[in-house]
């Protein structure tokens, strides 16, 4: 009988031991499972792109932000629409048991956004793990890259044809004036040939009908030479690099000032032009040819731009302290643009004058940015275009 409850005892003594222990260990793992979910928690919060995990039904069951979408629909919260989005890289992981990378718009941001597939032991897609990373400013810096890139080797084979041609059409500019002037001699040889020949041609044309146009077509030649001369001047400045451009300190006012020498006698027939310069600008430090160059470039465009009879053009500089840096805008009340040619405008050869080069404003924003400025465009199609350049203060 003793012995019996001895051994109950014992036992019952075993078994809180074990108790004691499963309790602990049990204790132990809970304190575990805190620091981990809480470890977990702060990892999730310190990532700063959106994470979020969706079970299979697509509901959001965890998110790293301070909003509670728990068992909210993505489409609905981020998309605004009723049913799941036509190409939904979540349902797609699902589906495919696979992980996606998709680029997507929402609310004026691009996000890359990546899916993985979250497997339970029998290999069955459990949930979906979705990571969406904002790269609005990435994609803006790979279009500049490639604008650069374009710019760069278009520069590198521009600058090989422009000397090409140069040489060539240096001979014809030159040579054509003599050829003029040669006639002048030839023409009263020719004359009297003529009188006693009356049948007499020139290049299968009667000689006085010949006599009447070489004239005339020999100008139009030299109109043609001057006008590849002035193509290939816009494409030497366009390729011309910026070696040794921010050395001099420049007076805004004055870029005007002498810009507007060599551009207000052409102009002023058809334009009414309005300066407004604030006095005691702060210099900035570069290359004051090249500044008049982008002066004269927005001016002969805000002057082309005017299809009425006197137009106003405005030219404004002044200091902005809050970017700490001058302006120059040129306003027209010309033609003004759509946002299609807007969006073209930098391009090279996007021009739509039938003379027209389009090169005058990739110029302009090239120097600009070597100056580390900002050129900006505002226009309404009939009303006008103002165009400001905006340029750090030298510091
Ligand atoms: N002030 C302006 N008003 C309206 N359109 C403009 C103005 N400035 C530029 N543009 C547009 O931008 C195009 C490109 O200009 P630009 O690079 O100077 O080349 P181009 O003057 O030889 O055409 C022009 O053909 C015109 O369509
Ligand atoms: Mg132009």
């Amino acid at each position: 009988m003793e012995a019996t409850s001895q051994t109950k005892m014992d036992y019952i003594g075993t078994l809180e031991a074990q108790l004691e222990k499963s309790w602990k260990d049990l204790s132990r793992v809970e304190e575990d499972l805190n620091k981990s979910r809480s470890m977990f928690q702060a990892i999730l919060q310190a990532i700063s792109d959106i994470v979020i995990v969706f079970d299979k039904d697509l509901n959001i069951k965890i998110i790293n932000r301070q909003v509670n979408l728990r068992d909210k629909k993505c489409h609905e919260f981020f998309f605004g629409v009723p049913g799941i989005c036509e190409d939904c890289p979540v349902l797609r992981t699902i589906q495919e048991k696979r992980s996606i990378t998709v680029e997507k718009v929402i609310r004026n941001e691009y996000y890359r956004i990546q899916t993985h597939p979250l497997m339970n032991l029998h290999g069955e897609v459990e949930g979906v793990i979705e990571v969406s990373r904002p790269i609005t400013r990435d994609k803006a810096r790979e279009q500049q890259l490639f604008h650069a890139d374009k710019l760069s080797s278009l520069g590198l084979l521009v600058s090989g044809i422009v000397h090409e041609i140069n040489n060539p059409n240096a001979y014809i500019c030159g040579n054509i004036p003599l050829i003029k002037e040669a006639f002048k001699t030839i023409f009263p040889i020719l004359d009297e040939h003529l009188r006693q020949n009356p049948d007499f041609q020139v290049a299968r044309l009667d000689y006085s009908l010949f006599k009447e146009n070489v004239t005339l077509m020999l100008d139009d030649m030299i109109q043609g030479c001057s006008r590849i001369q002035n193509i290939l001047g816009s494409l030497k400045s366009f390729t011309r690099r910026a070696e040794g451009l921010l050395s001099e300190r420049v007076d805004l006012n004055d870029v005007v000032n002498e810009g507007m020498r060599l551009v207000y006698n052409t102009m002023k027939r058809m334009a009414v032009i309005h300066t407004d310069l604030q006095e005691g600008l702060p210099g900035i430090k570069g290359n004051k040819d090249r500044l008049i160059q982008v002066f004269v470039n927005l001016m002969i465009n805000a002057w082309q731009a005017i299809d009425k009879e006197k137009g106003n053009i405005w030219i404004k500089t002044q200091f902005d302290p809050k970017e700490n840096c001058v302006c120059l805008s040129i306003s027209d009340e010309g033609c003004g643009m759509g946002e299609f040619a807007k969006a073209q405008i930098f391009n090279p050869f996007f021009t739509t004058k039938k003379e027209g080069t389009g090169l005058g404003l990739s110029i302009v924003s090239k120097i600009v940015s070597e100056h580390n400025g900002r050129t900006d465009v505002e226009s309404e199609v009939g009303k006008g275009s103002t165009f400001t350049i905006r340029l750090p203060v030298e510091s």
